[in-house]
């Protein structure tokens, strides 16, 4: 998945980061990735601490954490793939709001897909209601879903907007496909909270911050996999995006997003704290320095970083990507 402000790229430097930084055994240690997103730093560092914490607000990025670590048996897992991509089309609520020849007509799913996505969600909140799977099985397909729908959907990346016509790949046919998984069981905790609430709630050892920085938020740019996961057909999309109602996240306004990172710092039970930040975010990185100086040993690294390329934008820019790291006194 082409992620807004993903660590893909950039988890095997936080890594070397971390370990250089901290001075204990990884193994011994608690792990939390407070703004998961899809949670690939967190899923870089399970196989080598003792338990790993996520969290974040979007729904679906709960989906997507809760899903790595599901236990499904494999073979189930194909079995049900099978099925439910052997499924018929229905008319349902992402064929009229969100389809090609839909009612809403917005185009972010050619028709088949759209009525596609309408079976497979029905069938997976059938499967779950009627106790055929459990709440593990459930998660895993609706990440599978999740994960195939973004392979097919006719945008530039991010969905607060759909392509006026339809792109190549938004016109293969959607499919639900095996997602990886962890490699090895590991404790597991998994949180779809506020950050600036759950922080107070936890503790542990290393605590990776990676919040957004500018005012590109989340719950607009992936407002229909939060729908697509939460199914909850009974609400009316608004405007042309068919946007849902959400609330602005702290961290992407302006005028509160330095207070509430100085909060989370401030309220954190963990020892060793590591924050992403980019060097054109609303908080310089001067003040980013000035506060975790204030709370312990600080020092920090960062890295030249290609900028998020939509398909839309195929700038070669690049930025900076701080790592901010703090031993908290
Ligand atoms: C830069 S992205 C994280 C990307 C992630 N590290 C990855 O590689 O996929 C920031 C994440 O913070 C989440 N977020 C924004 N405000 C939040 C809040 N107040 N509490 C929890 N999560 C929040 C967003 O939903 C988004 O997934």
């Amino acid at each position: 998945m082409n992620y807004l402000g993903s660590k893909v790229r950039l988890s095997g430097f936080i890594f070397e980061q971390i370990k250089n930084s901290v001075n204990e055994r990884l193994g011994d240690l608690s792990f939390c990735d407070l703004f998961a997103g899809t949670g690939v730093v967190g899923n870089f560092f399970h196989t080598k601490v003792k338990s790993v914490l996520f969290n974040d607000r979007e729904y679906y990025s709960y989906i997507v954490n809760k899903a790595f670590y599901s236990k499904v048996n494999g073979h189930r897992y194909l079995s049900m793939l099978e099925e439910l991509n052997q499924l018929k089309g229905i008319e349902g609520f992402i064929f009229e709001e969100y389809s090609e020849y839909g009612s809403a007509g917005r185009l972010y799913f050619n028709e088949s897909n759209g009525k596609k996505i309408d079976a497979i969600r029905t069938r997976i909140e059938y499967l779950y209601s009627s106790s055929q799977i459990d709440k593990d099985f459930y998660y895993l397909l609706l990440a599978t879903l999740l994960l195939a729908v973004d392979k097919v959907a006719n945008t530039a990346s991010v969905y607060c907007a759909y392509l006026k016509k339809l792109k190549k790949t938004a016109t293969y046919k959607v499919k639900m496909i095996p997602i990886q998984r962890a490699l090895k069981p590991v404790e597991n905790t998994i949180f779809n909270e506020d950050s600036s609430v759950l922080i107070k709630k936890i503790k542990g050892d290393i605590l990776y911050l990676d919040p957004p920085y500018n005012g590109r938020e989340y719950s607009s740019y992936y407002h229909l996999l939060n729908t697509i996961a939460l199914y909850d057909t009974n609400f009316i999309p608004r405007g042309k995006a068919g946007l849902r109602f959400y609330e602005t996240s702290n961290f992407c306004l302006k005028k509160e997003a330095e207070n509430s990172l100085l909060q989370i710092l401030t309220d954190s039970n963990f020892k060793y704290i590591f924050l992403s930040y980019n060097n054109e975010g609303f908080v310089k990185p001067s003040r980013i320095t000035e506060m975790m100086s204030s709370l312990g040993e600080y020092a920090c690294s960062y890295v030249k970083y290609p900028k998020f390329k939509s398909c839309k934008t195929n700038s070669k820019q690049y930025t900076e990507e701080y790592l901010h790291c703090l031993i908290k006194d």
